[in-house]
């Protein structure tokens, strides 16, 4: 599973914590393959269609979030191109890395 949010006004907390508030945002999230079948690509894979979507969607910036400790998760955002730009505890109080790509 992958999916691309899209909504601007599901986003507004998000696009503040990344002074983006100005842009038209999407961000990359709900990633989850069944554990047998990971380390083969398949969110890559996934992340990579989801990059082309968004550009063709004409978005300015696809961000993302990764728990520190989740290292799967922020190397697929480093492999498809997002660059980490701090950690940072979110109003709901959980610890997060953020990514964040600049599209055009
Ligand atoms: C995060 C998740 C979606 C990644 O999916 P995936 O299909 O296995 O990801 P990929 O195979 O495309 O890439 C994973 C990369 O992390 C690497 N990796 C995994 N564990 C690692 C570790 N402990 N140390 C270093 N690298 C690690 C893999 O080697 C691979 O990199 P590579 O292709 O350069 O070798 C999957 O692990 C998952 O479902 N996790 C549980 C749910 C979750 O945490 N979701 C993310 C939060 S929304």
């Amino acid at each position: 599973m992958a999916q691309l949010y899209i909504s601007q006004d599901m986003l507004s907390d998000f696009k503040k914590e990344f002074g983006l508030e100005q842009y038209n945002v999407c961000e990359l999230g709900g990633n989850l393959v069944l554990p047998e079948y990971r380390g083969r690509g398949i969110t890559t894979e996934l992340q990579t269609i989801e990059l082309e979507l968004a550009q063709k969607l004409d978005f300015d910036y696809i961000i993302s979030m990764a728990h520190p400790d989740n290292i799967s998760s922020q190397k697929t955002l480093e492999k498809v191109g997002l660059k980490f730009v701090k950690e940072t505890k979110l109003n709901n109080g959980f610890l997060r890395k953020l990514y964040m790509l600049r599209l055009k």
